[in-house]
């Protein structure tokens, strides 16, 4: 996966830096959001693709009981390795490192895929979503949080970042910035069925979408 070059990169360049340097405000209100739509009664085989740092493992960890599993995936070797001295207790948890397009898991395997803040970076995002509803089981549920181009902050930054690297002054690998509406559209056409969209803005004109679909 060439394209991923940059992005590894930078992410094995930041990882022991960046739960100060960018997981602030946004970050934790961002998995607040996402935590809060996981269907939590249903929910005991759970993946969490583009885990990074495991901040969501270690803030659901102690939810976590009996044969329930989380298993967090991530290309990038050094977040993982972050994740594992971030998430207190594992009992419950395994990291795995592998890219979004080709998950290392069987058909079926998981009641909940969980996707977030990072569905931006993913080049080939139909495979991704192809990956999703693979190894959900029929009628799983998907949750994915992603920044979203109906505010102004993420479409500026999504734009300066992009005019950054057609200039030759950053490498930095943001496939797409997409709106509720795009988000929906190519979960529809990758066969899930969207339950809600739902936009939430923050201060300063930051926005997400957060999706939960099924199967
Ligand atoms: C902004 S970080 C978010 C990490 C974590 N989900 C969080 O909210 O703190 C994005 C993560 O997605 C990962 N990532 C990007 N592209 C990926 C891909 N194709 N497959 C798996 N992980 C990927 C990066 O390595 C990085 O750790």
């Amino acid at each position: 996966m060439k394209a991923y070059q940059p992005l590894l990169e930078k992410y094995g360049r930041q990882a022991s830096t960046y739960d100060r340097r960018w997981n602030l405000r946004w970050g934790h209100a961002t998995m607040r959001e996402t935590i809060s739509a996981i269907p939590w009664a249903d929910a005991d085989r759970l993946l969490d693709v583009g885990c990074g740092t495991g901040l969501l493992e270690a803030a659901v960890s102690s939810r976590l009981r009996g044969s329930t599993v989380l298993v967090g995936v991530d290309i990038c070797a050094p977040m993982l390795q972050q994740a594992r001295r971030n998430i207190p207790d594992q009992t419950h948890v395994a990291l795995t490192n592998a890219p979004a397009e080709q998950l290392p898991f069987a058909d079926q395997t998981f009641n909940v895929v969980i996707c977030n803040n990072s569905f931006h970076y993913y080049q080939h995002p139909e495979m991704v979503l192809a990956e999703f509803r693979r190894v959900l089981c029929p009628s799983g549920r998907l949750i994915l949080t992603d920044w979203s181009s109906d505010f102004p902050g993420p479409r500026i930054i999504y734009w300066v970042l992009r005019l950054a690297a057609h200039a030759g002054f950053s490498r930095y690998s943001l496939k797409h910035c997409y709106t509720a509406r795009e988000l929906d559209a190519m979960l529809v056409a990758a066969g899930f069925h969207v339950a809600t969209a739902r936009k939430v803005a923050m201060d300063l004109g930051w926005g997400i979408t957060v999706v939960q679909a099924r199967a």
